[in-house]
């Protein structure tokens, strides 16, 4: 062969890889109003930054007629490229290729970029959209799936894990998504389930389909296994960008500072408004959190599940932070299971990637009912508590209002190392609210005047500041550039938990 034949060669595999398994079930993937695994990576990377590893990989199966059926690069695409100029590592799951589902050699392929991404310190971001297990290869492809939750689980807390859910992830396959950082889903394209509908009606009779078992509605504000949920791929595709923007490269490295045009010392007179005058009336803190942080920009985390925390990234002069806020507009902001849930794993993430945390907190406590009991509101309120406790990294926050409980004790107080706590005037810190403490001190005799006398006493910030559980009493106006100037003094912050394998988070 001359070169140029071996050139052509190379030329003609290289395309053929491109085409996955060909055009006709290309076409078919278009159908079901999908995008390619290679389209895909196109829409998440930047232009021309994509480089393949692999693409000439083929599976090493011969049983059930396979030796005759080879696809390169066996049903993924992998590699890595950048985003916004930043370095990580991709697998694309090709579904025209025995529909996604894992090889030996697919999910060595996946090993290859998990392996160097955490060698190399850069996220790996990973695109579902399979069949499961390679049937015709039985235990060697669960074998492959252990592999990956392995890897999944040593790279926790070094490289963030994003996965996006573009097709079907059925079975044990579901459980590497779980155990990453950040799952994406988007509707009618995505499901997920550990059983699917027809084993779901021979077992327990109920009858459901694929969106209402497993579909991104459900897994986004039920179960709450998805974080983001989009209506296009496209969408989802931008969305993993946006959220790369807040995160650092490793466990090692800071999060990305951006240039801030919104000025740090920006007062803001709308925030007088924002809390009514009657302390039961709801309010969105929403308009808290866009009011304060640069430009309005709130990345929310979990939009559409446990809403009554709040959890997202934003910044605050050009630094990245994660927010947790109580959300008086929904259930008047009162911590449950799936709010302690939701809170708990956001804050871990920060700490584990240097993500200071700033809190926003009006919270009436924990919400009580037989439900929330026998569900296990103590264990699993104690992982929001364990999760505040542990964090080392720089911890700020503001009670706009009700500071009431326990829930004042597991929302960053000052006890659990908060480093800069600021109450606005509004704020009201006790044991309880005044009506539920009159009646429990005074029985059948709690009167409007006691309910008023208590309020007096109790139902303000001066007690707290007295005893230098505050560090301060802020004009709300203030609260953006006094939290920029205390975030500047905590960037060398250094702080550590006793030496240990690892603590014993009430699971
Ligand atoms: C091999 C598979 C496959 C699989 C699909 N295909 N799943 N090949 N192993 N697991 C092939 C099909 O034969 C078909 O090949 C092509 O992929 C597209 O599949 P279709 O069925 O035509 O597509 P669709 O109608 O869209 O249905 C998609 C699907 C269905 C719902 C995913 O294919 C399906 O139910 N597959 C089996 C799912 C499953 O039970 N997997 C094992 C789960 S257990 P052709 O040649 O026609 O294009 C598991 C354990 C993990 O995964 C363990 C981890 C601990």
């Amino acid at each position: 062969m001359t070169m140029q034949e071996k050139l052509d060669l190379l030329q003609r595999k290289r395309a053929e890889a491109e085409l996955g398994g060909g055009p006709e079930r290309i076409a078919a993937q278009h159908d079901k109003g999908k995008l390619t695994a290679r389209q895909r990576l196109d829409a998440l990377l930047d232009p021309g930054t994509f480089v393949e590893l692999g693409r000439f990989v083929t599976h090493r199966s011969t049983d059930f007629g396979l030796a005759d059926e080879r696809y390169l690069g066996d049903g993924v695409v992998t590699g890595w490229g950048k985003i916004d100029g930043r370095l990580v590592y991709v697998f694309a799951q090709d579904f025209t290729v025995f529909g996604g589902s894992l090889s030996e050699a697919h999910a060595e392929k996946i090993c290859k970029v998990m392996d160097l991404a955490l060698k190399n310190g850069a996220p790996i971001i990973g695109l579902n959209d399979s069949g499961g297990a390679r049937i015709q290869e039985g235990v060697v492809s669960l074998g492959g799936y252990a592999e990956i939750f392995l890897r999944n689980t040593l790279a926790s807390g070094v490289v963030p894990q994003i996965s996006a859910i573009l097709g079907p992830c059925a079975g044990g396959a579901v459980y590497s998504p779980a155990i990453t950082d950040f799952v994406f889903m988007v509707r009618k394209v995505s499901y997920m389930f550990v059983t699917g509908p027809s084993v779901v009606k021979t077992v327990t009779h109920e009858d459901v389909d694929f969106e209402g078992l497993g579909g991104a509605d459900v897994h986004g504000g039920t179960s709450g296994v998805a974080h983001f949920v989009h209506d296009e791929e496209k969408e989802s595709l931008a969305g993993i960008r946006a959220l790369i923007g807040f995160l650092p490269s490793n466990n090692l490295d800071d999060p990305p500072v951006h240039p801030c045009a919104d000025p740090s010392d920006r007062r803001d007179e709308e925030l007088l408004e924002v809390v009514p005058d009657s302390p039961t009336k709801p309010y969105d803190m929403h308009d808290v959190i866009r009011r304060v942080v640069d430009d309005g920009a709130f990345l929310e985390v979990h939009r559409d599940f446990a809403g009554n925390l709040l959890v997202g990234f934003a910044r605050l002069g050009g630094r990245p932070v994660g927010v947790v806020a109580n959300q008086p507009a929904v259930l008047a902001g009162v911590l449950d299971i799936s709010a302690s849930l939701k809170g708990a794993r956001f804050i871990r993430f920060c700490d584990a990637f240097n993500i200071p945390l700033v809190t926003f907190e009006d919270v009436p406590g924990f919400l009580p009912g037989v439900a929330q009991e026998h569900g296990g509101i103590i264990k699993h309120g104690a992982k929001l508590l364990f999760a505040y406790c542990e964090a080392t990294v720089p911890k700020l926050t503001v009670i706009t209002r009700k500071a009431y409980g326990g829930a004042y004790d597991v929302m960053n107080s000052k006890h659990v190392r908060g480093d800069y706590n600021v109450a606005w005037p509004t704020a009201e810190i006790a044991v309880m609210g005044p009506k539920g403490a009159v009646e429990i001190l005074y029985k059948d005799d709690a009167t409007e005047e006691r309910e008023t006398e208590y309020r007096e006493k109790f139902a303000h910030p001066y007690l707290a500041a007295a005893r230098g559980y505050l560090d301060d009493i802020i004009d709300p106006r203030d609260t953006r550039p006094r939290l920029i100037e205390a975030l500047a003094t905590l960037a060398t912050k250094r702080d550590r938990n006793p030496p240990k394998k690892h603590g014993n988070i009430p699971l």
